[in-house]
């Protein structure tokens, strides 16, 4: 049996993940879908470790997503608790490994609470310069892109800005992610083969990974493997092989 690379040769810049199949690893299990998060919290804990063992800079994870909200009621209150209760419980151990956690959405529908947790989560790490952990809670690409075409906009309209200075470069300065590089790696799990309105905007060079893996059963070996996969790629950006370095 190969044994599972520990060190890739090369490291992504950037890996986001969006972490599906919590319901069904559930539902295999005749258990209620509230217990495959349950088990996904645990799969967020691996994989932040790992990342922060291996050195990884940017790790972008989609906790809820905008169109969550429509869940049933008890499903979209566990994963509030849940969200909570991580903030809590793994707080002390990210400052202690240099970890940066910043939080990306709308806060509008957040509850004041966790609004608050997220805000001392982003002051007390503020000065690590570990892993940086990005979490989408809230977060739907189009409206991140329709909320950075509104505010140029009305930068244009009072006369702050020349239309015609409008380049991808700029736009991307009004997007959440503007303090990191774009992913080099977006990762789904659970077979399923979309986007789902994650991060539209700065994944457009992006390396896809589709892994059959449900999100409770992904960890560190698993993220290995996406990276090693990730490295063997030819990224091109658009030119032909011999024109990028
Ligand atoms: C998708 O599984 C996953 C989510 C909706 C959210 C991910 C949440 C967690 C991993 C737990 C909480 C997160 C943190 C950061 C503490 P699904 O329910 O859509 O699965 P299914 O497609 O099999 O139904």
């Amino acid at each position: 049996m190969a044994l599972a690379p520990q060190t890739p040769a090369v490291l992504p810049r950037h890996v986001a993940i969006i972490m599906d199949g919590n319901g069904r690893w559930a539902r295999k299990r005749y258990l209620p879908r509230e217990a495959g998060h349950v088990a996904g919290v645990g799969a967020v804990r691996d994989v932040v470790r790992a990342a922060s063992d291996l050195g990884l800079a940017n790790l972008t994870l989609f906790a809820f997503s905008s169109e969550n909200w429509k869940r049933p009621k008890t499903e979209v209150g566990a994963l509030m608790g849940l969200f909570r209760a991580y903030f809590r419980s793994d707080m002390d151990e990210l400052y202690q490994r240099n970890v940066r956690v910043r939080v990306i959405g709308s806060r509008a529908r957040v509850s004041n609470d966790i609004e608050r947790m997220i805000e001392d989560a982003e002051r007390r790490t503020v000065e690590n310069k570990g892993l940086n952990l990005t979490f989408a809670f809230d977060y739907g690409g189009q409206e991140e892109i329709a909320n950075a075409a509104r505010e140029l906009a009305r930068a244009a309209k009072e006369g702050r800005l020349d239309p015609e200075t409008i380049n991808p470069e700029l736009f991307a300065t009004r997007l959440f992610t503007s303090a990191l590089p774009e992913p080099d790696l977006v990762i789904r799990t659970s077979g399923e083969h979309r986007l789902s309105n994650f991060l539209l905007w700065q994944s457009a060079y992006a390396e896809l990974s589709f892994v059959e893996t449900l999100w409770p059963d992904f960890g560190r070996k698993e993220l290995l493997e996406a990276i090693e996969n990730f490295a063997q790629r030819e990224r091109r950006f658009g030119a032909v092989s011999d024109a990028v370095a």
